[in-house]
């Protein structure tokens, strides 16, 4: 409890200490204290990077993502977790499968902490007999969903990066190395993906498509240093968009944290690369009916708008169609539903998907659109 009141206070001390930065850890002495390079990036960042830890105390979570849209539309995301919800311990494995039509089908399964093996010094996140694992560096990953133990949804898919990784800066957010974090890692910005994936009844299909790999990790209940953000990432014309907007929680006095990158997948060519406030401008579009009719909240943004100090706006739309909308209400600390506290301070958290169709436009004014992801997680309220 008291190392707790003690983050809190370092919490209290990003939005004064750190605003520039909104709480990105990018200072040369961060670097070095994690072992990271500046535009250089190493296989081991996507390997495991928390202690394992068995027990109902572990603070830990990480995660690996992907997700991949087809050329004819459907749209695949799977993930490996180490523990979810947050604390349990309890290893994760989802699919979701989108048809270009817009129907989402798919499976989320818990398994138990011994069927879980990470790798540390390359990606290789093994669950049962499902796995997220480097083949080739930070440029060959073959992903592995086990219809048998995922209600008959599965993925054989391979993911070749057409880009290098990304991170702002170290990608840890916190407000000194050794405290409490959030950390991210875009091992692959954007990739060629070939394979097939399995559907009940053993029906199997081929996928070719572009597709994303990020990994996420960090050794606090998320929570506790977010609110909400907005992230969504898709290419359009062979060029290649990622975006989010972070808004911390009461404990950092809502920090806003929005991100650029856009890279041309082509040429390799990195066009933005920015984050914080003084560099990118965020417009959140006029509210619009969320599609899930029970959404609490019954209106979200129609969008988000990213203006890079460079003069390229990306503008990512929500609405339609709908991939995924989840009540996360089982993530609620039991002492605030069981005193009702919950209801009274209207905590709904939530996530929603979208399949968005996002823009380009180049600081001559010339405008790209594309196709791409953006997802609503709503971490408290
Ligand atoms: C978890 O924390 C509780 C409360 O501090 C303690 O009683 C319990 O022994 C801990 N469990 C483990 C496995 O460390
Ligand atoms: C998955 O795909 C790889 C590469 O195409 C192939 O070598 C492997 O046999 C496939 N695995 C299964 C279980 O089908
Ligand atoms: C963002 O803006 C700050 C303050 O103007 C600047 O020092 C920093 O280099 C910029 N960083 C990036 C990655 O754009
Ligand atoms: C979560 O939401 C469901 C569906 O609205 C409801 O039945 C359940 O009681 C809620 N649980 C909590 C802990 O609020
Ligand atoms: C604007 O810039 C892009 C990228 O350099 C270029 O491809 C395009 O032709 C330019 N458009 C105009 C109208 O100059």
């Amino acid at each position: 409890m008291a190392l707790l009141a003690l983050w809190v206070v370092a919490l209290l001390a990003i939005a004064v200490v750190n605003t520039s930065a909104q709480g990105v850890l990018d200072k040369d002495l961060d670097y070095l204290l994690l072992g990271l390079q500046k535009n250089k990036y190493q296989i081991w960042e996507d390997g495991r990077r928390t202690p394992i830890e068995y027990g109902p105390n572990s603070t830990y979570f990480e995660w690996w993502y992907f997700d991949g849209v087809a050329d004819d539309g459907t749209t695949i995301v799977y993930a490996v977790y180490t523990a979810q919800p947050y604390g349990t311990n309890r290893p994760v494995v989802s699919i979701q499968i989108t048809s270009p039509q817009g129907q989402t089908v798919g499976a989320l399964k818990q398994f138990s902490f011994s069927d879980g093996s990470w790798g540390t010094s390359y990606a290789n996140a093994k669950v049962g007999k499902n796995y997220f694992r480097s083949t080739g560096g930070l440029d060959t990953y073959q992903l592995f969903c086990d219809p048998a133990s995922m209600d008959g949804y599965g993925v054989n898919l391979t993911l070749k990066a057409n880009l290098q990784s990304w991170r702002p800066a170290t990608g840890h957010m916190g407000i000194f190395v050794g405290g409490p974090y959030f950390a991210w890692f875009v091992a692959v910005p954007e990739g060629e993906v070939t394979g097939t994936f399995t559907l009940p009844g053993g029906i199997q299909k081929t996928f070719k498509g572009t597709g994303y790999h990020d990994h996420n990790w960090g050794n606090v209940n998320m929570a506790v240093l977010l609110e909400h953000w907005w992230w969504g990432r898709g290419k359009a014309n062979g060029k290649v968009m990622i975006s989010a907007y972070l808004t911390g929680s009461v404990l950092s006095g809502y920090l806003k944290g929005p991100l650029l990158f856009v890279a041309d997948a082509d040429t390799k060519n990195i066009l933005v690369s920015e984050y914080g406030t003084d560099n990118v401008t965020v417009a959140l579009a006029p509210k619009i009916t969320h599609p899930d009719p029970s959404y609490p909240r019954t209106t979200i943004d129609g969008g988000v708008k990213f203006t890079s100090s460079k003069g390229y706006v990306v503008n990512m739309n929500s609405g339609s169609p709908l991939l995924l909308s989840v009540n996360l209400n089982s993530t609620i600390p039991a002492i605030l539903s069981i005193t009702g506290l919950d209801k009274l301070l209207n905590i709904h958290p939530w996530y929603t998907r979208f399949a968005s169709q996002p823009t380009l436009k180049y600081p001559n004014g010339t405008t790209l659109s594309g196709i791409g992801t953006l997802e609503y997680y709503e971490l408290v309220w």
